[in-house]
């Protein structure tokens, strides 16, 4: 949906240069044709199941991507209360809610199951007896899945790896079937369901071909002491081309997981964030200066570390291109952000064109864990987000100003 028209950079049908003259810059622009195209995409994928999609909405929470992604009959996998109130505001239906992290505290889930929620995906053993206690208070029988940490490097960055023995996440495998015991034999709760997330931007089959293998064999233990399960959660991760990655297609994920876990008769539970919004939104910055050093040149821009982390905090690549082709010569450059830091940077060593003043650049791939990321370090106010439709576009959420610092 991001494209080269008579030179220029469109976001469908509006050029990005429009929306940088009223909006301003830095700006998020995103599409709604790519986050729909990318939702049926992966629904059609695992259409032969029957399965719901949790939309991960750590990835990005912005009110009218999620009324999207609802209106489109996507639930929500969330990770705090936070999450679950502004899930709720944009109208998906309680029962399609799941809810996972280490941390969830005592407030968020009597919220969560006065809420109604279609489940928790639990974490530990504490947490489990803290949300039986709240359940007997409260006179309601609560629908558990557990975490699985199945021990499995999905060879991703160490700091988006979820599922390695060492990694706080899930209950151990060795431990699944004694804690589901003791969820059974429990009166506050229900034993719904087994869950496991194997970590973030995964570009390889194997891991997930793995993860269903070890889920199969402990559902099938399970079941044969008698347990029935209702639910399969395998959360998301499935990564998306920010550079010259080859992730599977959601095809290719089905097809390599299905032939295992079709015969489980279970409903299937997929938490992606990034596949769907990754590639469906951009961050628009302009160069303020230029400046040249020892072996180097940098474009200094007005965005940074605080608008899009990911450089900075992972050493993630995001192809940065120019919003008007041929102005002119390209230079390697470092772009880089007005932060005070020496990690602020969206992007080294690049081909980019040099000395063309108030040139728009734009920052590719940022629709997810970008501006859901942002901060006002430096006490930089955020930059507004704009939805792209057609060839409309309209603010869905407004820049903020000085008075947003006020505290
Ligand atoms: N389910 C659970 C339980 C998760 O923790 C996550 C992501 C997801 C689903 C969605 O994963 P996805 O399909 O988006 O890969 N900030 C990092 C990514 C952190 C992901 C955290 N958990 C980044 O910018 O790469």
């Amino acid at each position: 949906m991001f494209h080269y028209k008579n030179n220029k950079l469109y976001c469908e049908n509006v050029p990005v240069e429009k929306i940088a003259s009223a909006a301003g810059t830095p700006v998020y622009i995103y599409s709604k044709k790519q986050v729909i195209g990318n939702y049926l995409n992966l629904n059609n994928a695992f259409k032969s199941i029957s399965h719901l999609i949790c939309y991960a909405m750590k990835a990005n929470s912005n009110h009218a991507i999620l009324k999207t992604l609802f209106s489109l009959g996507a639930g929500a996998d969330i990770t705090s209360g936070g999450e679950l109130y502004r899930a709720l505001r944009a109208g998906v239906p309680p029962d399609k809610i799941v809810f996972a992290g280490v941390g969830k505290t005592k407030e968020e889930i009597e919220y969560a199951l006065k809420t109604g929620i279609l489940m928790f995906n639990v974490e530990s053993t504490e947490e489990i007896e803290l949300i039986s206690r709240i359940s007997r208070q409260i006179k309601r029988k609560t629908r558990i899945a557990i975490r699985v940490n199945p021990d499995i490097d999905p060879h991703t960055h160490k700091h988006i790896t979820t599922s390695k023995a060492e990694n706080k996440f899930g209950i151990p495998y060795e431990q699944a079937a004694s804690t589901a015991e003791k969820i059974r034999k429990d009166k506050n709760l229900i034993l719904s369901g087994l869950h496991c997330h194997l970590g973030s931007q995964i570009i390889s089959l194997s891991p997930y071909i793995q993860m269903a293998k070890k889920l199969s064999l402990l559902v099938k233990q399970l079941t044969a002491r008698g347990m029935r399960l209702e639910y399969l959660d395998i959360g998301g991760g499935l990564g998306i081309k920010y550079h010259n990655e080859k992730p599977p297609t959601p095809y290719e994920l089905a097809e390599s997981i299905l032939p295992v876990l079709k015969n489980l008769n279970l409903k299937l539970i997929l938490e992606n964030g990034r596949y769907i919004v990754g590639n469906s939104g951009i961050l628009l910055t302009k160069v303020i200066y230029h400046k040249s050093v020892k072996n180097k040149k940098f474009l200094i821009v007005n965005s940074g570390m605080t608008d899009l982390i990911r450089p900075a905090f992972y050493d993630a690549y995001h192809e940065i291109v120019p919003a008007e082709l041929g102005k002119s010569i390209k230079t390697r450059v470092d772009v880089v952000g007005p932060i005070c830091e020496s990690s602020d940077y969206l992007g080294r060593n690049r081909l980019l064109p040099w000395n063309s003043t108030d040139q728009l650049l734009a920052v590719l791939c940022a629709g997810a864990y970008c501006f859901s990321m942002s901060s006002q370090y430096n006490s930089r106010p955020r930059p507004p987000e704009v939805m792209v439709e057609g060839n409309k576009w309209k603010i869905i959420r407004k820049r903020e100003t000085f008075k947003d610092l006020e505290v």
